[in-house]
């Protein structure tokens, strides 16, 4: 008897992706981070690590920073989703963003975009945050260029500025 079974996991899912709504078909288990990178074409969202220990992969879930690595499909199925794609207005980076520029943090940049998501997760949040809680929030967040003190001082420009 041939072991070939046919066996389909696919289903639809719905989300809110930077504004605008989707619709997926697929396997429920896959990671989030594959989802947007490969049937939603958003590869600012970085893969690092895959087993959530690095943070390169970091998105907005209904207004929470995540681990979109470690997160499945279908626990993202009706979250509002935001990746580093969503950020920028019309016209002008968001806020984040330019401080990022300003404050030369990024070196070969992979885990930008992941850093700029915490960062504006905890801006939300805390518009005002001391030193050390900015540390503690970032603190998931690896770089290996090893770029922290100009991290810190693009998040502390925005906060600052409140
Ligand atoms: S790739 Fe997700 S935490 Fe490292
Ligand atoms: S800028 Fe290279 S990993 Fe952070």
């Amino acid at each position: 008897m041939s072991g070939l079974v046919e066996c389909d996991m696919s289903q639809k899912y719905q989300f809110t992706v930077n504004g605008r709504e989707e619709f997926l078909e697929t396997d429920g288990d896959r990671p989030l981070l594959d989802a947007l990178r490969e049937d939603l074409g958003l590869t600012g969202t970085k893969y690092g690590c895959g087993e959530g220990a690095c943070g390169a992969c970091t998105v907005l879930m209904d207004g929470s920073a995540v681990r979109s690595c470690i997160t499945s499909v279908a626990d993202a199925a009706g979250m509002r989703i935001e990746t580093i794609e969503g950020l920028a207005g019309r016209d002008e980076l968001h806020p984040v963003q330019q401080a990022f520029i300003d404050q030369g943090a990024m070196q070969c940049g992979y885990c930008v975009p992941g850093q700029i998501m915490s960062a504006v997760a905890l801006l939300r949040r805390q518009a005002q945050p001391s030193r050390e809680e900015i540390i503690a929030n970032m603190n998931g967040n690896m770089c290996r260029c090893c770029n922290y003190p100009s991290i810190l001082a693009a998040v502390e420009q925005v906060a600052n500025r409140a």
